[in-house]
């Protein structure tokens, strides 16, 4: 890993993806790819961290995010302390800016943060700035805000399929599905702002009540032609390069949107029958975890040919290397 990569990082902290430029993703991607290389290696270890503290404060379940990251810090070499909202001091009344001061004072260098609440982790960072701008947040999904890291390490399963065709113009011109719960997707909403700026079309598509028309105008001007909402799967699908579905999540649905999940499999499950209305090169994406046969049936899912998922999963530990690595290295502070 070169310095100059990171002295060429200037987020102090990833809250969001809203105003990433082609560059700042360029850099992401080509760090990722070299630790994708250490992660290959027979030691899968560089010191690149080694004496940092990353702290994982996940108020909010987990798999995926909290145990990439996690083993993303130890092959970094940095130190690790793992936090779960049950099994703390939340319980006996603590705030989560105590929480998150408490570990400031043992010497945390960077936050890993998930929270039910959009916005959390941006005001978490704001304090922490001041405190004196030592500790970074890194934002691991917040409510239905954004989820970053995931809308990375999507980015980086595309590249990895696509580069050896087009190694800097990959997302040029391909069409991109994506399906499901919008309306209360952290990860849709960081995706629509990377895949478009990195030049794809995105076509978002589920039934009115997980769609309001207005998430249909959430890009600037530059990107807005980009972005595409169907209340309707077909015309979404239709020679799509890329399908990513998203899990319906019942539990941030606070009233009845849906007539019953049978319903939601039978208009806009993702079925192989349907996968053929899109390209014939197509891959499925899915951030996890899946409510298997609602929003993707079974034996797509499970389809080596057709089904990236692992690869996703495989994919977050170099990426979130990358993430802390260019954050925990990075010497000037701007957001
Ligand atoms: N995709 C994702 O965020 O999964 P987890 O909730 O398991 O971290």
């Amino acid at each position: 890993m070169t310095t100059e990569t990171a002295t060429t990082w200037t987020k102090h902290h990833i809250l969001s993806l809203e105003t990433f430029t082609p560059q700042e993703y360029e850099t992401i991607l080509q760090t990722a790819n070299s630790f994708q290389d250490v992660l290959s290696s027979r030691t899968k270890k560089v010191p690149a961290l080694q004496a940092q503290v990353v702290a994982n404060l996940f108020f909010e379940p987990s798999t995926r995010t909290r145990s990439s990251f996690e083993l993303a810090a130890k092959r970094l070499s940095a130190d690790t302390l793992n936090f779960s909202g049950s099994s703390s001091s939340l319980s006996k009344g603590e705030t989560i800016f105590d929480t998150a001061k408490t570990y400031q004072a043992m010497g945390a260098n960077i936050m890993v943060i998930r929270h039910h609440q959009a916005g959390v982790p941006h005001t978490i960072a704001t304090e922490m700035d001041q405190l004196g701008g030592q500790v970074r947040v890194l934002n691991a999904g917040d409510g239905q805000h954004e989820h970053p890291s995931q809308a990375l390490l999507d980015l980086f399963t595309l590249y990895q399929y696509l580069s050896a065709e087009s190694p800097h113009q990959f997302l040029q011109g391909k069409k991109i599905a994506i399906v499901g719960d919008i309306l209360h997707s952290r990860v849709a909403r960081s995706n629509i702002y990377s895949l478009t700026a990195m030049g794809a079309t995105v076509h978002l598509a589920a039934p009115p009540t997980l769609l309001p028309k207005a998430f249909g105008g959430i890009l600037s001007d530059a990107y807005q032609e980009q972005l595409v909402c169907h209340w309707e799967l077909e015309p979404a699908l239709t020679d799509a390069d890329f399908i990513m579905t998203l899990r319906l999540q019942k539990e941030r649905m606070s009233e009845h949107l849906l007539p019953s999940l049978r319903e939601y499999h039978q208009r806009f499950g993702i079925t192989r029958d349907r996968v053929k209305l899109a390209h014939d090169s197509v891959k499925i994406l899915h951030p996890g975890p899946v409510n298997r046969g609602v929003e993707l049936s079974s034996d797509v899912m499970d389809d080596p040919e057709l089904s990236l998922i692992s690869e996703q999963v495989t994919n977050g530990v170099a990426i979130r290397m990358a993430l802390l690595y260019l954050i925990g290295t990075s010497g000037s502070v701007t957001n």
